[in-house]
């Protein structure tokens, strides 16, 4: 990585929904960027950004872009990735890609730090020899929540099968779906007609069983990725793992609701202790107040967010009876923009530097 004291560093896809909680992240944690290059589509192609208090404009992908650049996160499309995130590698960056383009290859690690971290060290070993060794892979946002809370659970009581619902907030779909999500609940009330274009049915008011495309088992892509790269980050290929995705008329944060079953027998207070100690989870688990984890708090704000620690919420901690003394059962709250993804990304980045020595 050239350069001692300060990087330069890009974002692709600056001026999306993760891009734009990715700038201010990278700030709020002092990422040691001397220079940020935002890139974008054409449509914002020289829009002013700001970054450390100074403007920043957007520029357009084009063949040359990455060269002098030491670490590139692409938050676009799996398209933009698919065709830009190899030229980056091979221009010598350490590319962080929180599209779905790389995640399952065998030779990408797909991270989520402080549960896989370590695979980090094999990456930095493959780079020596070939530029693929400088692509990093971040998971899909209900993916990484759920892996949070369940690698505690994994360590101490092994896991035997996982079921998990979804309840993804609109701005999982980026910044056309909040737009969409606002306009249709001014509408509705107002008694005008909706058209839905970002989501299959209206979302105002309204819950969509359905988030990507159809598989042919009758899940749908989301269900398929949440399984997969469960088990990857995980390393357990033969998890027994299901999920049911539904997108629910919120802006931010998505929850889940999880039943897992054991391999050893496991109390409430046991699986409450484990989870308190993973780096990355806190705990809102009291019934006698009400309290557990929600997309808004009492003072009506998003989760606590802006601190820069970002924990997975995890509460309802409770015994699941459909598995006897094996099955526990509980509900996550993770805010999807920043620890779904650029939270994350900006801890693989962390983590890498740290690794480099930088
Ligand atoms: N939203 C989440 O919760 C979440 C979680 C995990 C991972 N991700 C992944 O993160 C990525 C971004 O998601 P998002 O929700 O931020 O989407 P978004 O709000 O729709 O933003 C998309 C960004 O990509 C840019 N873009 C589109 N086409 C481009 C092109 N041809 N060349 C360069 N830039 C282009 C857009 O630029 P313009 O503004 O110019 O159109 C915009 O900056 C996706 O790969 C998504 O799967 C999202």
């Amino acid at each position: 990585m050239p350069g001692s004291s300060g990087l330069r560093v890009a974002v692709v896809g600056a001026t999306g929904a993760v891009g734009r909680e990715l700038f201010c992240i990278l700030e709020d944690r002092r990422f040691p960027a001397a220079e940020l290059i935002p890139f974008a589509s054409e449509r914002s192609v020289g829009k002013e950004l700001r970054f450390a208090g100074k403007p920043v404009v957007c520029q357009p992908l084009k063949p040359g872009c990455f060269q002098g650049i030491d670490v590139v996160f692409f938050d676009a499309s799996d398209a933009v990735s698919k065709q830009w995130v190899p030229e980056a590698a091979q221009a010598g960056a350490w590319v962080i890609d929180n599209s779905a383009a790389f995640r399952l290859d065998d030779d990408v690690p797909l991270l989520v730090p402080e549960v896989n971290g370590h695979l980090l060290d094999q990456a930095i070993s493959r780079a020596k020899t070939s530029p693929r060794g400088r692509i990093l892979a971040g998971p899909n946002c209900s993916t990484v929540q759920l892996v949070v809370a369940l690698q505690p659970l994994q360590k101490r009581f092994g896991l035997r099968r996982v079921i998990a619902a979804t309840y993804q907030s609109s701005s999982g779909a980026g910044t056309a779906a909040m737009d969409e999500l606002r306009a249709q609940a001014k509408a509705y009330l107002a008694g005008e007609p909706i058209s839905p274009r970002a989501f299959t049915h209206q979302i105002a008011f309204n819950c969509i069983p359905h988030i990507g495309g159809f598989q042919d088992d009758g899940s749908t892509s989301e269900e398929r990725k949440i399984r997969l790269e469960s088990r990857k980050i995980l390393g357990l290929p033969e998890l027994r793992i299901s999920a049911t995705a539904v997108r629910v008329p919120t802006l931010l944060c998505h929850g889940e609701a999880v039943s897992v079953e054991l391999e050893r027998a496991c109390s409430p207070a046991e699986a409450r202790e484990a989870m308190r100690a993973q780096a990355g989870i806190e705990i809102i688990d009291d019934p006698s107040k009400n309290a557990y984890p929600m997309g808004l708090t009492s003072k009506g704000d998003i989760v606590p967010s802006g601190s820069g620690a970002d924990p997975v919420y995890v509460g309802r901690i409770r015994r699941d009876p459909a598995f006897d003394d094996y099955g526990v059962a509980f509900w996550i709250i993770s805010d999807n923009l920043r620890k779904g993804a650029a939270l994350n990304a900006v801890q693989i980045g962390e983590a890498l530097l740290a690794k480099l020595g930088r």
